[in-house]
């Protein structure tokens, strides 16, 4: 489990605080191959794009932004009145997202958080499905996050990537002059391999679209015909917490 203790430093400080004090890249995440991810600083800075605006007008109720990075999403929600709170581990990310109007606080998805099983909207943007490189951990950990009649907008790889893209990858955060920052866990996945996961971990898939070459997938919290009980929830979202800490204690050195 990520904590405040044990969160991955290399989003904290390093290349990826400096393109967001900066506005602008190049930054990446690159894979001990050579292999690069661009991360998309620009646009993360600048206002919703037109794939945004596409996520904006689905988003209903109170609506989390988990890796709100600068905070674009919760500051155009805020302007237009709309409930809406971004998280991240960056202090960069937060500080950039409260100046420009938006509420977020420093904290990682794993943390206890604000309104748990409150909320009617979460995001999962530019990526973020693989924040700590274990997606079925995730989307189990947001059914106690998400509001039992809410959803969750999850973008995965984009439109023209295998749909049954499912890899983990260990990377670094670069900018291609600093030394890159510590290697840590991520993940990609495409639109078919998140529905796998989703359904496992009692999310039904409601919508698919594409926009602007992204692709976006909505999920909902699945009805049961045996409603599960408070308990075997809590016990089902305690397991894949359990899982992760341990896989985590297994990958320190
Ligand atoms: C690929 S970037 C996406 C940025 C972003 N969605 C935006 O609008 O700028 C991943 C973001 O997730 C944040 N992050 C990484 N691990 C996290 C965690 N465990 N909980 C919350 N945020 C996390 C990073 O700090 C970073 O801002």
């Amino acid at each position: 489990m990520t904590t405040a203790e044990t969160r991955p430093a290399p989003w904290q400080t390093g290349p990826y605080a400096d393109a967001l004090r900066n506005g602008r890249g190049p930054l990446f995440l690159r894979r001990s191959d050579g292999w690069l991810l661009p991360l998309e600083v620009e646009r993360w800075c600048a206002g919703p794009d037109r794939a945004d605006l596409t996520v904006l007008e689905r988003c209903r109720g109170s609506v989390l932004d988990i890796g709100c990075g600068p905070g674009r999403i919760v500051t155009a929600l805020a302007a237009r009145g709309r409930p809406a709170l971004g998280i991240d581990i960056s202090p960069a990310a937060v500080a950039h997202t409260v100046r420009a109007g938006g509420s977020a606080l420093i904290r990682s998805v794993f943390d206890p958080l604000p309104r748990e099983g409150g909320w009617h909207t979460a995001l999962l943007m530019d990526g973020n499905i693989g924040i700590d490189g274990d997606p079925a951990a995730l989307l189990a950990r947001l059914t106690s996050v998400v509001a039992p009649a809410g959803s969750l907008i999850v973008e995965t790889a984009p439109a023209g990537v295998d749909p049954d893209l499912d890899e983990r990858l260990r990377v670094r955060v670069d900018n291609g002059t600093a030394a890159p920052g510590d290697a840590f866990s991520w993940a990609r996945v495409g639109a078919r391999a998140l529905i796998r996961h989703g359904r496992a971990a009692g999310w039904t898939p409601a919508e698919q679209w594409t926009a602007a070459g992204r692709h976006f997938v909505t999920l909902e919290r699945a009805e049961r015909t045996e409603p599960e009980g408070r308990a075997e929830r809590a016990e089902r979202v305690e397991r894949a917490v359990r899982q992760k800490r341990t896989a985590r204690k297994g990958r320190r050195p």
